[in-house]
């Protein structure tokens, strides 16, 4: 038998109590001992709950129980988190959890503390919600040169966008409606501004590099700006379009963004819908490979989390090595990524962007009363000096 605590009784600790509960016998095969969980720490009381007795408010009594072998931080946020954490692996315990935010911060502080105390730090529910992709990275792709990871990170602005494409109603509306039915936050700035997709991203990026790669560096744009408007262009070209995170090998390291791209129909990530999440690796030997699954949602991310548990009592009284450590991964810069942009200007504004993308451009027939095209193959740094150059750019949006 090996005891357990959960950390934060919300949406996604109560789903891993709740793994554990009804899926007993198979987390017992699968780790090959019983789990249990011994305590639940919360702020709050829960009269009437299965597990009220299991509820403790002080961490002290968790840190302090040699009996406690793994801690299940499921709290998120940056504090009190990363300090339980911290204290917890130098008490030698292993932690796993789904707080992406302080693995984006931390992750690679927190890798080599549980290195130096001879226990575990894993993450599987920090990406992806239940797609086992971390442990695939750090398992059985990690032979492989990972030249690519890109896909689609974030559920809620997945769900804002194919609504937006398949019914037609900006982006106002529908985030609107996705808040009434709980798939969008009241504050939704992190997932519409892409800085949860950016955070993401930045997890992959680093166990791609076996380095660090920081959030802060990475170059991050939401869905704010793109209209339904944008959507009708996309049709027109063949194409969706999709809030991408990718990460991309080249000679001078490794190019992250996190940005909407036009996505051609027939890439596989176009039809990836609703709150969906889809990761594509592709490995030098291996060639392309995608995981698909929901991003989200309190027992798929909380079986995430018990996949890490089950892991980490495999490998009791052992580190499992994660690819990433402290070292900043040296990162390309954007100014040399080199793609193709639909732009829309005032039409008034034609013969000048006729003038400055030259005649290479593909023009798109509209009835909006504007000039709208895509430029030929531009680095961004050219694409930037061009565009700044015209006064009514109403929009652009880069193609994968
Ligand atoms: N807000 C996130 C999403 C939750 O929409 O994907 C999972 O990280």
């Amino acid at each position: 038998m090996v005891k357990i605590a959960v950390l934060g009784y919300g949406t996604v600790g109560s789903g891993v109590v709740k793994v554990i509960d009804d899926n007993n016998k198979e987390v017992a095969a699968s780790c090959g001992e019983e789990i249990e969980v011994k305590y639940i720490l919360d702020l709050r009381d829960f009269p009437g709950d299965k597990h009220e007795a299991q509820v403790v408010h002080d961490f002290n009594v968790i840190l302090q129980d040699p009996e406690v072998k793994v801690i299940c931080e499921t709290m998120g946020g940056l504090e009190p988190a990363f300090t339980f954490e911290k204290q917890a692996l130098e008490a030698g315990k292993s932690v796993c959890t789904s707080n992406k935010e302080l693995v984006a911060a931390h992750g690679p502080e927190l890798v080599e503390l549980a290195k130096k105390n001879n226990v575990s730090y894993l993450f599987e529910a920090s990406v992806g919600g239940g797609i086992p992709v971390l442990k695939s990275l750090n398992d059985s792709l990690k032979h492989e040169k990972i030249d690519s990871i890109m896909g689609i990170l974030n559920g809620t602005t997945n769900y804002i966008l194919t609504k937006m494409e398949k019914e037609g109603t900006g982006f106002a509306t529908v985030l609107k409606r996705a808040q009434e039915k709980g798939y969008a936050e009241r504050n939704p700035e992190a997932d519409i501004e892409g800085y949860d997709a950016c955070r993401k991203i930045a997890i992959l990026a680093s166990l791609m590099s076996g380095e660090y790669v920081s959030y802060e560096d990475i170059y991050t744009e939401g869905i704010t700006k793109i209209t339904i408007e944008d959507f009708e262009y996309a049709r027109k070209l063949g194409m969706t379009i999709k809030l991408i995170g990718s990460c991309k090998r080249n000679d001078n390291g490794f190019f992250t963004i996190v940005a909407p791209f036009l996505v051609p129909t027939d890439n596989i990530l176009a039809s990836v819908n609703n709150v969906f999440n889809a990761i594509t690796v592709h490995g030098n030997m291996l060639g392309d490979v995608m995981f698909y699954g929901k991003g989200a949602g309190k027992e798929a991310t909380a079986s995430a989390v018990v996949a890490d548990v089950v892991d980490i009592v495999k490998h009791l009284d052992k580190h499992i090595a994660v690819n990433m450590n402290n070292k900043k991964a040296q990162l390309s810069p954007k100014d040399n990524a080199v793609r193709r942009f639909l732009v829309r200007v005032a039409d008034s504004e034609k013969d000048a962007a006729l003038e400055v993308f030259g005649n290479k451009i593909e023009v798109i027939e509209n009835d909006l009363g504007e000039f709208a095209f895509v430029t030929d193959l531009i680095s961004e740094k050219h694409f930037e000096e061009k565009k700044n150059t015209l006064k009514t750019v109403k929009g652009y949006i880069r193609e994968l």
